[in-house]
């Protein structure tokens, strides 16, 4: 048993949730559940990230003052999470006042321990973008987005002292081997720190929708230090430090590796700045690609992770995702692969052994009379499959440990193909394959509910248990030889449907 305190990035209100998004927040809810299998105390958290430009700009276009547009698109988020069955501890928004308190506070710690400083900011300005360009990017003096002239700009700023932490930055990738994974990024975000910092500019004044500078309030804070800081805020900082010493130690975030610089070295900085420790760790994950463009970029990609529910089912959906998009590189994702996926695996694959099963026993009175046999074949394969799919969680390896899982409903599978139970007459010799069977079935219902809590809390009931496997415990519910006999099965309609492509 331990305390796992997860994170996924919050996500801008500016837009609808996509794909994009609910990929990040799928690992991260069926991580949680497994944790939770193990009796750990979990923290879930997710949120919304609702200051700055983009929100203000998307709230004027839509004839909304930027609170209407966030308090509209964050409830937008949390249906998209209850449709999906995300099941988070916290839904943070940056707008509460716990968040501006921590924001505050946490600022305030770095300000007061000499890492923040007034400059004066001048650069070439974009009024449409309220934003400075670095001259490199701009094509003969003009923005490159709105094509009109810049102008040069001369802004008071506060300053964020990130120069001073390099050498702290690269101690900690020194004495951390796994602060961030995988390995590529690791390296990435080393190289990054490595590289040479500059210092950041972290306030506004030309912007009003945006957490105030306590000790100059002429200044807003910019977005992504407000933002950042929503990990901490949730946790309790500055509003409660019993419960944020409780949490902090255990917080692991992820996030998607376009905002890497963000949070594997600013953050850090930020938090050893202000004090905190210790640092979090980091997963990082790749995009989601739909003919090699970034999903929300494409048309395609516009794709509202409601839409394929629909087609696809909740637990479908769950499925085809984590187990077609390993959790790192950047990886395809098409439509046409999710149905195969849902076809292959659930439809012929889990939903069919159940089906099996369910119907042979139902044809003989609904029960079976044996418990599974100790030295089946099966068993075997059951206690590597949970070895090696625990391995792949913890490793924050989704896809991995769903291979794994199925593997026990391939050989299941197999076994009824081999030992035929239904040209068996009822007896010992037939209950003893059928027990062993719904065994298997059982541990898959456990191993795989991380995935598809709704279809695997179905299967348990289907197979006569009772409760939800939510509440089974692991290693012990993994343990071969613990479905009773007796139990009455019930034999329904295919678990997953056989989808059509199109
Ligand atoms: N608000 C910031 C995060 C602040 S966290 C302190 C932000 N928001 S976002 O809504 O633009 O994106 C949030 C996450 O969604 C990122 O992790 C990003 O990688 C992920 N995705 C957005 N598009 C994606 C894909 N096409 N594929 C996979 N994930 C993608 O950034």
């Amino acid at each position: 048993m331990g305390r796992y305190f997860l994170t996924t990035p919050i996500y801008y209100v500016n837009d609808v949730p996509h794909m994009g998004h609910a990929y990040t927040t799928l690992n991260g809810d069926a991580l949680a559940r497994w944790r939770r299998l193990h009796g750990d105390e979990v923290f879930f958290l997710t949120g919304t990230d609702e200051h700055g430009l983009k929100v203000q700009r998307a709230a004027e276009q839509n004839g909304l003052s930027p609170q209407e547009q966030a308090d509209r698109t964050s409830k937008r988020f949390k249906e998209a999470w209850d449709l999906l069955d995300i099941a988070y501890d916290d839904f943070i928004r940056t707008t509460e006042p716990r968040h501006h308190t921590a924001v505050q506070r946490l600022l305030e710690r770095c300000y007061e321990n000499g890492y923040v400083y007034k400059d004066t900011y001048e650069g070439a300005y974009c009024v449409s973008c309220e934003a400075y360009f670095a001259e490199a990017d701009l094509l003969d003096g003009i923005c490159p987005i709105h094509e009109r002239p810049v102008e040069q700009m001369t802004e008071d700023n506060y300053f964020f002292r990130l120069s001073a932490f390099r050498d702290r930055l690269l101690e900690w990738f020194e004495e951390v081997p796994d602060n961030v994974t995988p390995e590529r990024y690791r390296n990435e975000a080393r190289a990054l720190v490595r590289g040479g910092l500059e210092d950041l500019s972290i306030t506004r004044t030309s912007l009003q929708w945006g957490i105030p500078v306590p000790w100059d309030t002429e200044h807003v804070f910019y977005v992504w230090y407000d933002a950042l800081t929503n990990y901490a805020t949730a946790a309790g900082y500055g509003t409660d430090d019993e419960r944020f010493d409780t949490w902090w130690p255990a917080v692991r975030h992820l996030l998607g590796k376009d905002i890497i610089r963000f949070h594997c070295v600013y953050w850090p900085a930020m938090l050893m700045a202000a004090g905190v420790a210790p640092m979090p760790r980091f997963h990082v994950h790749g995009w989601l690609l739909v003919s090699g463009a970034k999903m929300a970029k494409s048309s395609v990609m516009q794709i509202a992770p409601s839409d394929l529910a629909d087609s696809l089912g909740t637990d479908g959906l769950r499925y085809s995702v984590l187990r077609d998009n390993p959790f790192g590189p950047d990886s395809d994702f098409s439509y046409e692969a999710l149905v195969q996926r849902c076809n292959s695996d659930l439809a012929n694959g889990l939903g069919n052994l159940l089906q099996r099963v369910t119907t042979i026993v139902g044809r003989s009175g609904g029960t079976v009379g044996s418990a599974p046999s100790p030295d089946s074949a099966l068993a075997g394969t059951a206690a590597q499959v949970y070895e090696a799919a625990a391995a792949a969680w913890d490793r924050v390896q989704p896809s991995v440990a769903l291979a794994e899982t199925w593997r026990l409903v391939r050989e299941t599978n197999e076994y009824l193909q081999v030992r035929q139970p239904w040209k068996l007459d009822p007896g010992p010799e037939r209950d003893v394959v059928l027990g062993d069977a719904l065994e298997a079935l059982r541990i898959v219902a456990v191993l795989a509910h991380p995935a598809m809590p709704g279809a695997c809390a179905e299967l348990w009931r289907r197979i006569g248990l009772e409760g939800d496997p939510a509440a089974a415990r692991l290693p012990d519910a993994a343990r071969w030889g613990q479905y009773p006999p007796g139990l009455r099965v019930e034999v329904g309609e295919p678990l997953f449907p056989r989808l059509a492509v199109d």
